[in-house]
């Protein structure tokens, strides 16, 4: 195991029986061998920094019922919500004031927010902030949409592909659907300038060794900035309600082997990774990841933007989990830095 260790340190590569070895059961000793190359990596890369990105949900509308979502457009006992534009300057505002120098903009793919509205709303924090990066998380747009806000401001686009396998995404999605789309939305994203973050949910239902070696596959292909994953977790509203969680030390390894993959991603310790262990945001970090997510909603509306059960910080304010986030990292001998935390990668 060391020497293949070793070698995707040095290589970045491995073939598929060598990953699929690496995502089978490791020895402790492995596992915390694997996980000092990575922090290694990291340290080369990036340091002791963590990035900050200050999540903003502004509507957990959704017209897709993806069958693992709690937000699903199909779960009739979420209690939906949108901010308005002004509530959302307001959240920026206040992370702003807190240090932060990237917003998130996340939602639902919720048809209300149309580019005549999504436009305006991302110039004008882009004219009130113009020493902070703009990230957009919301879903799959035309062409021309995303140009339109790239044009607008915006910097970034999060949109998770999910799983690459074709058999897989079936098991996860609608027929209306497709991987084919997801991938498009991404290499166009990318093509128009955006920084990307793509990445998958580990452990989701159906979800093989095989099926995880085409995403890395696939990551190698789309070559994002970001890669965002964290462990499934079921939603007691939706059709995966008995299905069992991903497991935390696959999701740890796997960010592992990202950073190993690619030395200069800029991989995120998520809130689901949070949500499964109380240091599961910690283990992240010392896995290799080096953002870290807090959330920036208002308290008002964080119980209600619910993906999956037992979501961590619903109930605190922005500056409590700005704190928090200081104090973790620097328990581990880390340290939240307040800048835009660009990508290293062209
Ligand atoms: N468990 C874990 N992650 C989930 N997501 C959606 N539903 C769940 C769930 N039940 C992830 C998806 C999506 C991101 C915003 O949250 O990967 O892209
Ligand atoms: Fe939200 Fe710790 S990050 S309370």
């Amino acid at each position: 195991m060391k020497t293949m260790i070793d070698k995707l340190k040095e290589t970045c590569d491995l073939t598929d029986d060598e990953f699929a070895l690496l995502l089978g059961e490791l020895s402790p000793e492995d596992t915390e061998y694997l996980f000092a190359a990575a922090r290694d990596v990291r340290e080369r890369e990036y340091g002791k920094d963590v990035y900050l990105r200050g999540l903003i949900e502004f509507t957990n509308y959704c017209k897709n019922n993806c069958y693992y979502c709690g937000i699903r457009c199909g779960n009739r006992n979420a209690e939906r919500y949108r901010l308005t534009e002004e509530q959302i300057l307001s959240c920026c505002e206040q992370g702003h004031a807190l240090g932060f120098r990237t917003f998130v903009l996340q939602g639902g793919e919720d048809p209300y927010y149309t580019d005549e509205c999504m436009v305006p709303l991302v110039a004008e924090i882009r004219k009130r902030f113009p020493d902070c990066a703009i990230t957009l998380s919301i879903g799959e747009r035309s062409r021309e949409s995303y140009q339109a806000l790239f044009d607008a401001g915006a910097d970034r686009y999060l949109l998770r592909h999910e799983t690459a396998n074709e058999q897989h995404y079936a098991m996860l999605h609608p027929p209306e659907l497709s991987i084919r789309n997801r991938k498009e939305c991404l290499f166009i994203l990318r093509e128009i300038g955006y920084q990307i973050g793509a990445g998958m949910m580990v452990g989701a239902p159906g979800q093989t060794t095989e099926y995880l070696i085409d995403d890395l596959r696939f990551l190698q292909e789309l070559r994002p900035h970001m890669i965002g994953i964290g462990p499934f977790i079921p939603h007691k509203d939706t059709p995966f309600r008995d299905e069992p969680r991903g497991s935390y030390p696959l999701t740890l390894r796997l960010l592992a082997i990202l950073r190993l993959m690619f030395p200069k991603v800029l991989l995120p310790a998520t809130t689901a990774l949070g949500t499964i262990h109380p240091l599961g945001r910690e283990n992240g970090v010392l896995a290799g990841a080096n953002v870290v997510m807090p959330n920036l909603s208002p308290t008002n509306v964080r119980g209600k933007y619910l993906l999956y059960d037992g979501k961590i910080c619903t109930g605190d304010e922005a500056a409590e989990c700005h704190s928090c986030m200081e104090r973790r990292m620097e328990y581990i001998g880390y340290q939240v830095v307040n800048s835009r935390g660009d990508s290293k990668i062209e």
